[in-house]
């Protein structure tokens, strides 16, 4: 620590300029709390995101209600979050919607970018979406459809690209399968999900030379770790270089996944900028007021913030 809260920057070869940290906090985080956190709080939650100059934020699901209680206020939460994506800021709020049911949802409040998700495990796909992998993807297909037709941005995610908790490892050749339908079904980019934390560095690589080689380029694909093991860094940074540029992040390190018991919290969104930015690498954020923000969501919680980054930040206890 330089003493100023910011790491010195000592830039390395071989890494992006910019990376784009595609926010998951507020839903991926959310999702897996016990507690019920009130809409009004998810909305200053996001407006505080979107202050610290986070640009993507992902705002909720439109799932069935009964499988994610936690996320049932998405009617109510959305349109607290008008002003920011039309103000000058311009704040990217995606949804996820496994269905056709869940893009009415969405579109009838103004969303402008979806997320459907898929799995590369049968187990997973049963227990995330009462579907196989192909019902899941067949499901997908009008959802997609129809939100191209509007104009709207789709994001595709794959969870268990790496190891599955009722399967275990995972091919990589299951993974690219997945990952071209969903890229053939017209998704604009996937986020290739580590849902339980498993993965290491050389298996990213690996993954996305796979991909490459299968003809989905860099550019379409954005990582999302868990940091069950403590790897998640290690495996961004091993995405950086193999010249991914878009990297999911939950502020304070929230989250998990309630349909697959083994995953924790995602990684940080402080320790990523931290990284980052002593590698000079640009994100727009203000990590002060990340920080400050996760802190404050923390307190609301009730309990610390699991991420390294904010407890030296804001000096909490463990
Ligand atoms: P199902 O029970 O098979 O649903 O669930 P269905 O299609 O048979 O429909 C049953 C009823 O649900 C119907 O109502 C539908 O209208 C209603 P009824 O006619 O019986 O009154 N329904 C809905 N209601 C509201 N919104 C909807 C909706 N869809 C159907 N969208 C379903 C299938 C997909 C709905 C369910 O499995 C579901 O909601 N799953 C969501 C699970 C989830 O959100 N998981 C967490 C996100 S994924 C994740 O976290 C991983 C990720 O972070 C990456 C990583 O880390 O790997 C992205
Ligand atoms: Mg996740």
């Amino acid at each position: 620590m330089t003493g100023t809260g910011l790491p010195m920057t000592v830039p390395a070869a071989g890494l992006p300029a910019r990376v784009r940290i595609h926010e998951v906090g507020a839903r991926d985080g959310l999702q897996n709390e016990n507690a019920v956190v009130p809409t009004e709080v998810k909305a200053e939650f996001i407006h505080r995101l979107a202050d610290a100059g986070l640009t993507t934020v992902e705002a909720t699901s439109f799932v069935h209600p009964k499988w994610v209680p936690q996320l049932a206020d998405a009617e109510q939460l959305f349109p607290l979050l008008d002003d920011l994506r039309d103000g000058p800021a311009g704040v990217r709020l995606p949804v996820l919607v496994p269905n056709e049911r869940g893009l009415d949802r969405a579109t009838a409040l103004g969303a402008d970018r979806v997320a459907v998700f898929a799995s590369a495990t049968e187990s997973f796909a049963k227990a995330n979406l009462n579907r196989t992998v192909d019902e899941a993807l067949a499901m997908f297909a009008p959802v997609v459809s129809r939100a191209r037709e509007r104009d709207m941005h789709v994001r595709g995610y794959l969870s268990m690209c790496f190891g599955d908790p009722w399967e275990g490892p995972v091919e990589v050749g299951q993974v690219v399968r997945v990952c071209r339908a969903l890229l053939d079904l017209g998704c604009d980019e996937l986020s290739l999900g580590d849902t339980i934390g498993v993965a290491t560095p050389g298996h990213v690589t690996a993954l996305l030379t796979a991909l490459n080689e299968a003809g989905v380029p860099t550019d379409r694909i954005g990582v999302h770790f868990h940091d069950t093991y403590g790897q998640a860094l290690a495996n961004t940074l091993a995405a950086l270089r193999h010249g991914v540029s878009t990297v999911d992040a939950s502020a304070g390190g929230l989250g998990g996944c309630p349909y697959a018991k083994s995953a924790t919290g995602n990684l940080a969104t402080e320790d990523l900028v931290w990284m980052l930015q002593g590698l000079g690498i640009e994100t727009g954020v203000d990590l002060g007021r990340l920080s400050a923000t996760s802190a404050w969501m923390a307190d609301r919680l009730g309990r610390p913030s699991p991420s390294r980054t904010v407890r030296a930040l804001t000096h909490q206890e463990q």
